[in-house]
């Protein structure tokens, strides 16, 4: 099977050092700030990035180990395929997060919602785009789970 490398173009400046600190389950906020540090020689694919007001970041999950093609997240009690699912356990572990950007300053991005341990390898950004009105979203077993809580909530 053929296979591709890839290289981060920065390394994240996460208040998390253990994975136990990031925020998890359902209702979690990602309102911690931190600091995209892109590596020099990749600076100038910054140019006009401050024109957005998010980005997706493409990263990786460097200190999961192995995967499980199932399993039950902390924010439900039933299990899911891993492709239904945000585990750091993938096949390929690669993350995705929104953040909102701050401020750019020279090869640092600073932004909110962070969600990566310090350290983190980058390996993308992109600005977050979306052109599917909400009204057309469906948020699969999590509406469930949410659903569930809320009835526990009100007991
Ligand atoms: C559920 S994953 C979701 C990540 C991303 N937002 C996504 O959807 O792909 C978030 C968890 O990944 C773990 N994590 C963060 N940085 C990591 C890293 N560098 N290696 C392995 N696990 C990490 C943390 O425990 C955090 O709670």
């Amino acid at each position: 099977m053929q296979t591709w490398t890839v290289r981060p173009i920065g390394f994240v400046r996460s208040p998390f050092t253990e994975t136990h600190q990031v925020p998890r389950g359902l209702g979690a906020k990602h309102d911690e700030e931190g600091v995209l540090e892109i590596l020099p020689e990749f600076e100038p694919g910054l140019r006009d990035i401050e024109s957005f007001s998010h980005l997706f970041v493409l990263w990786l999950f460097d200190r999961s180990e192995g995967f499980s093609l199932e399993g039950t997240p902390p924010c439900d009690t039933k299990s899911h395929g891993v492709f239904a699912t945000r585990s750091p356990r993938r096949p390929n572990p690669i993350a995705l997060t929104v953040v909102r950007l701050l401020r750019h300053e020279n090869n640092r991005l600073h932004v909110r919602g962070v969600d990566m341990l310090d350290g983190t390898p980058i390996l993308d950004i992109k600005p977050y785009l979306s052109s599917i009105p909400e009204s057309e979203l469906k948020r699969g077993w999590l509406a469930q789970a949410e659903a569930r809580r809320a009835k526990e909530n009100t007991k």
